[in-house]
Parts: structure tokens; C-alpha cells; sequence
């Protein structure tokens, strides 16, 4: 766990123009920055940037937030990655809180950071020999030259060459103060018995480094470069405490954001498919690595997208293999396409041979839906043989029956049905028999299942089909909220007869009211920046919008964006339709207004409650009814009082008349 210290240290020492920066095209509006948005398609810029409040907001999207959660969006990095990746930039060095870690966890997590250390250390050596080395160079580079990858995309993928000498990396590692143990347990060097210095795994082999879903070197994947030795094509890196194979895909890391942007990610099987996609400008492409896909990987991919094309060489042996790939994916909620490329072509291949445009095309049109893919295969093996027909059949509803999604699963029956002639009955009938016989199966993916996260609870914004009296409740409760978080600490100058004149800060007359009227919060959100408030008070401490700003709680960062920058920042918010809110010049008097208001409101929600509450005991509880007329009575009255101070105040002006 990164301290709290160095978070406090990296939330104040980065900049979120220059993080954002690298990502968007920022141009000087005023105090602010202005550019495109990166969630969106635009033609006029919507993403501002702040640098004073040293916070982003995207109109376009309603997205915002600070840098950190920048990273979070655009690098799909989870809050701790976001963190190391920022502190990367900055140079700032991560302190770990080992408080609650055992000693034998803390030796495990040095160890773990050594691996990564040595990764970087190996991973720099195969560049520097592939560029900078004689050997290299004529052997590495002309391989990869001989395979038309451009210099861009060799740096791009960062790949290497491991040379000739058999203890080459071992010996450099060891002389920067690598020890034996580390080495051997990274799988880059090997110790034999009559080789007790250490042999380098990895010999004048070209080097493809295995990255993270945020960029470390994992491993390595070495290839030969002449096709006739007899070894293995490609030698990987052995698992290891950092590298575990079911939980990685190969170019997952180069490939995220585009992913995400084209929302569906190609998958292949090798590292130079991932590559000369890339090169052709495909980017949203990532590989198994030749191993059967992983209930991991699916996760993995599915933090981007739900949906996948799985692609597959024209002669691919191992097609039918493939099908459980693709009942796990269907198990996973994910939508699937399949394309077989012609006979001869990987993708590597194709993409070499043809237009970006082209293989674009090409998989959108050629792309099968799975039960397509599965009958084109399983039919062509079966002819005209029944019940080699009939079993190819049951063999694709199978499939269907991986399938999460109630309406989904029908649809897809329903082509099925089409597809072959059967009744929708029939088929539904086949889908019981195999549910039966897969249960087990099947129990054990639903275990697997996260559980969604609960958010915060929305209330329709549209007055005529929500309830209006508690809609306006909720919009002067967050309006409250919002005053606390922008002018806190600022303090007030009231009077009243029972203590004549008085200071008192916007936070502590917020809260003042909300416990006298005992309120109770609407939204979740609302309730849990209040309570941290109330923590801040007893701490002696003001927490207004920047304390926010570093939650941890992104959907309360983003509520406490949206009120530190209001949309007025935006020039042409009127075409958008998005009106600025109306501030008074005098904070004093709009406070005192909206909490007026807020009561006011919250008094007729009250009674709008109560009188549907008094529905219930009408011919039941006598004592209970009076009891319930009473309060209306009171709540009334109340409400009386208060609109005629409304009435009177300055506050009318503000907001007209609001009519139900
Ligand atoms: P391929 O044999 O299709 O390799 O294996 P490729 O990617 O087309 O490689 P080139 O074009 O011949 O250079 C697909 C993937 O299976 C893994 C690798 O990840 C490879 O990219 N593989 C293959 C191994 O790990 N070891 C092997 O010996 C062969
Ligand atoms: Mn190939």
C-alpha cells in the first residue's frame, strides 16, 4: 500500500496541465485551459483545465476530476496504478506503509520490487545491444528489418537483442550488484552445474518484453532468427513471482487506449500479429501468446470492452481448440466475433500485404458471430451426415447456454432456430438438458463473477416523471453541499436577537442547519461528504473542496469537480444548452437564501410524506391519525412562516417561482 504521505506528496507535486497534457492539446483560455475532448469526438473543445484548482472537467462527457483520476480514465489504470505512474513521471519515490505487513511480506515485496528492478535493467540491455551493438545491429535489427518492421514500432514494442555470449546479461547484472539468488529467480540467467557463474537464458535471440496492464516489464518472449534450428520458435520466461502467464496478454499495455476508444478489442495468437497490426495503424489489438485463453485475460480485456474479435489464421489447426476460448468469453458477458483469415495468412501477413483500410474492411465485413463461425466449421465436418448435423447443432446451443443475458440468450436461440429450421421449444428443451449437464461448470463462473459495485443513487432530473417535492429537496441539499465545498471557509457576519452579532464559517452554518432539522440525506454521496466534514470539525480542521479533491471516492471527486467548476467556464455553454448557475455578488445573502430554501422545500416533502403515510392509518389507528393531522397542521404553519420570509428576502429574485 503506497503511504499516505507520499500520496499527499504526489498530490502536491503534480500538475494536472502537464499530465493532461501529454494527452490533449491545451490552449490558454483565461485562467483555464481549453482542448478536445479525448472521450469524445469534437469539433469545438469542451475539456477544460484548471490550473489553479489543479482539476479537469470534460463538458462533453461529465467526466472530471484531478490528474490522478485523469490516469485513471484515459490509462484505465486502477487509483494505485494511476498513483505509481504519476510518481514515476515526477521522480517521486514511493514509500510503501508497511504497518499492517508482516516481515516476511515486506521481504516478499522487496523481492517483488527487485524483480521489477532487474526487468527495467534487462529490458534496457537487450535495446541498447539491439540499437547500439555491432552484433546487434547486423544480426537483430537486420531481422527485424528483414521482417519490415520500421524503426518507430521497434521502440514502440521496446524489443531487443539478446546476444551470442552465453553469460553475456549475467555477467552485467552481476557486476551492477544483481545477486545469484535474484537473477534465478527472475529466469533471466540460469546456474547449471558446470556453468555455477550463470548461463543467460535468453542467446542471440531477438527479444519481445512482456509488459503490464500499466507497463512494467514482466518477462520475455525470445525468438530465433533462423526458422530450421531445432528449438523452440520462442522461448519465454519462466513464471515467476511478478510474471504469471494466465494473467497477462501481449500487448495489452500498447494497445489499452485504443481498445477502449473503438470499444471492441481484436485478439490474436502471436507477438508479431500484435505488432504489424500496430504498424498498419490497427491498434486495439492483443495476444494469448499461444496459450488457451484465461478467465484473467477475459477480466483483463473486459476493464476496456465487452467486446472481442477473435482472430484466426487461415490454417489454423487448433480452431476447434478455440471453442472454449470462446464459451468463456460468452461466460463472461462478452460479445464475440470470429474471422478466419485465407488460407496461408496470419494476421501478421495480411496486415503486411495490405492497406490499413483494407484489413479494416476486411474484418468488419468478414467477421462471423460465434454460432455462424461454429456451424461453418462443425457443419463442414459433418456433411451430410444427420447425425453429425444434429450434434454440431447441440454443440452450438451449448454455447448459447454460456450466455449471461436473458435477451441475449434468446436472440441467439432465435437464430439458431432460423439458422436450421428448429423450433424456438425444441431448442429451449436442448438448453435444459445441457444446463444440467454443465452446471457445475457454470456455478463455478457465476462464483467468479464480481459483484457490481453499488453506486450513487440517482434521481430522475426530468420533474414530470419523478416525484417534484422530493426532486426539489434534492437539488437544494446538493446545492448546500456544493456551497460548503466552494466557499467553506469562508466566513460569515450574522446577527440575530438571541446572540447579536456573530462570525460564523459557510461550513459550520450549513451543517448548523442540517442538524437542526435533523436532516436526513438523499444521496448517498452528499451524506458521506458530510460526515467527513463533521470528522474535519472535531479535528479542528476545515475540509472544503481541495480536502475532496484527494478522496479516494471517484464519484465524489467528480460531484466536488462539478462544483469548483461550474459550467460557465465554458465559453458556449448557451448552444449546449447547459445554463451557468446564478450567483449572487453576495455570498452571504445566497446562503442564507438556499438554506431557507432548502427548509422550505424540505418542509413540504415532509408534508407530502405525511399525508401519504396518513392514507394508511385513516380507518386503522385513530390515535396514529390525530397524531399524523397534528404534525401536518404544524409542518404547515411552518411552512407558512417560511414563505412569507421568502417572500420578503432577496432570494425570490434568484429563483422566480418555481411551479409544480
Ligand atoms: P506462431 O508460431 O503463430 O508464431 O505462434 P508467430 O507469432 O506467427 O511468430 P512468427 O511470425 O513465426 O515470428 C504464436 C505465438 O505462440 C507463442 C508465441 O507467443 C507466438 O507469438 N509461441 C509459439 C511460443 O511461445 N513458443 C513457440 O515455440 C511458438
Ligand atoms: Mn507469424
Amino acid at each position: 500500500m503506497i503511504s499516505k504521505q507520499t500520496i499527499d506528496k504526489i498530490f502536491s507535486t503534480i500538475r494536472v496541465e502537464e499530465i493532461v497534457g501529454e494527452y490533449v492539446q491545451l490552449k490558454r483560455a483565461g485562467s483555464n485551459y481549453k482542448g478536445l475532448s479525448p472521450f469524445h469526438d469534437e469539433k469545438s473543445p469542451s475539456f477544460v483545465v484548471s490550473p489553479s484548482k489543479q482539476i479537469w472537467k470534460d463538458f462533453s462527457t461529465g467526466k472530471g476530476g484531478t490528474a490522478i483520476s485523469f490516469l485513471m480514465e484515459i490509462e484505465n489504470f486502477t487509483y494505485p496504478e494511476a498513483l505509481r505512474h504519476a510518481a514515476k513521471k515526477y521522480g517521486i519515490e514511493i514509500e510503501e506503509d508497511q504497518r499492517e505487513f508482516s516481515e516476511e511480506a515486506k521481504n516478499a515485496q522487496s523481492e517483488r520490487d527487485l524483480l521489477y528492478k532487474i526487468h527495467e535493467v534487462a529490458n534496457d540491455y537487450f535495446q541498447h545491444f539491439l540499437w547500439e551493438v555491432e552484433e546487434g545491429k547486423n544480426i537483430g535489427l537486420a531481422y527485424f528489418k528483414e521482417r519490415e518492421l520500421k524503426d518507430d514500432i521497434i521502440k514502440k514494442f521496446q524489443l531487443g537483442y539478446a546476444p551470442e555470449k552465453k553469460n553475456a546479461f549475467t555477467e552485467y547484472a552481476s557486476e551492477k550488484g544483481y545477486a545469484k539468488e535474484i537473477l534465478e529467480k527472475s529466469g533471466l540467467s540460469i546456474f547449471p552445474e558446470n556453468a555455477p557463474a550463470g548461463i543467460d537464458r535468453f542467446r542471440e535471440r531477438v527479444i519481445f518484453p512482456i509488459h503490464s496492464f500499466s507497463g512494467r516489464v514482466l518477462g520475455f518472449g525470445g525468438r530465433i532468427l533462423r526458422n530450421n534450428v531445432k528449438t523452440a520458435k520462442y522461448l519465454n520466461s519462466p513464471e515467476t513471482e511478478i510474471y504469471h502467464k494466465s494473467n497477462v496478454l501481449y500487448g495489452l499495455n500498447q494497445s489499452k487506449q485504443a481498445i477502449s476508444r473503438k470499444n471492441v478489442c481484436l485478439l490474436v495468437e502471436g507477438y508479431m500479429d500484435v505488432i504489424s497490426l500496430h504498424m498498419s495503424g490497427i491498434e486495439n489489438v492483443v495476444a494469448s501468446s499461444g496459450t488457451s485463453l484465461t478467465t484473467e485475460q477475459i477480466k483483463l480485456i473486459k476493464r476496456l470492452t465487452e467486446n472481442v474479435t477473435i482472430l484466426f489464421d487461415g490454417d489454423n489447426a487448433g480452431i476447434k481448440a478455440s471453442f472454449r476460448s470462446i464459451d468463456m468469453l460468452l461466460a463472461e458477458g462478452m460479445n464475440i466475433r470470429v474471422l478466419l483469415f485465407p488460407e496461408g495468412d496470419d494476421p501478421d501477413s495480411f496486415a503486411r500485404k495490405h492497406p490499413q483500410e483494407y484489413v479494416e474492411k476486411f474484418i468488419e465485413n468478414e467477421a462471423m458471430d460465434f454460432i455462424d463461425f461454429k456451424a461453418e466449421i462443425l457443419l463442414k465436418d459433418a456433411g451430410n451426415d444427420p447425425i453429425k448435423k444434429a450434434e454440431a447443432i447441440r454443440n452450438i446451443v451449448k454455447s448459447v447456454g454460456f450466455v449471461q443475458n436473458a435477451l441475449k440468450k434468446e436472440v441467439y436461440l432465435k437464430e439458431v432456430s432460423n439458422k436450421f429450421g428448429l423450433s424456438e421449444q425444441s431448442l429451449f428443451n436442448e438448453l435444459d438438458i445441457q444446463k444440467q449437464i454443465t452446471q457445475n461448470q457454470h456455478q463455478h463462473v457465476q462464483q467468479q463473477k464480481e459483484h457490481a459495485p453499488v453506486k450513487m443513487e440517482i434521481v430522475p432530473l426530468d420533474n414530470e416523471k419523478g416525484d417534484p417535492f422530493l426532486y426539489d429537496v434534492l437539488f437544494m441539499e446538493s446545492k448546500l453541499v456544493d456551497h460548503m465545498l466552494m466557499f467553506g471557509d469562508i466566513v460569515l457576519k450574522r446577527e440575530d436577537e438571541k446572540n447579536g452579532e456573530y462570525q460564523i464559517t459557510v461550513i459550520e452554518e450549513i451543517l448548523h442547519h442540517f442538524e437542526e432539522e435533523q436532516y436526513i440525506f438523499l444521496l448517498k454521496g452528499n451524506e458521506t461528504i458530510i460526515n467527513q466534514v463533521k470528522e474535519g470539525i472535531q479535528k479542528d480542521e476545515l475540509r472544503s473542496g481541495n480536502f475532496f479533491i484527494s478522496f479516494m471516492d471517484e464519484e465524489i471527486t467528480s460531484k466536488v469537480v462539478d462544483a469548483l467548476l461550474p459550467v460557465d467556464e465554458l465559453e458556449n455553454w448557451g448552444s449546449r444548452n447547459i445554463y451557468p448557475p446564478n450567483y449572487g455578488d453576495n455570498i452571504a445573502e445566497q446562503i442564507k437564501g438556499d438554506v431557507l430554501l432548502h427548509k422550505y422545500r424540505y418542509i413540504d416533502y415532509l408534508i407530502q410524506e405525511t399525508a401519504s403515510e396518513l392514507s394508511k392509518y385513516s380507518t386503522t389507528d385513530e390515535t396514529k391519525y390525530f397524531e399524523l393531522i397534528k404534525k401536518i397542521t404544524l409542518l404547515k404553519q411552518a411552512s407558512m412562516k417560511l414563505s412569507d420570509i421568502i417572500e420578503y428576502s432577496p432570494i425570490k429574485g434568484i429563483y422566480g417561482d418555481r411551479k409544480r
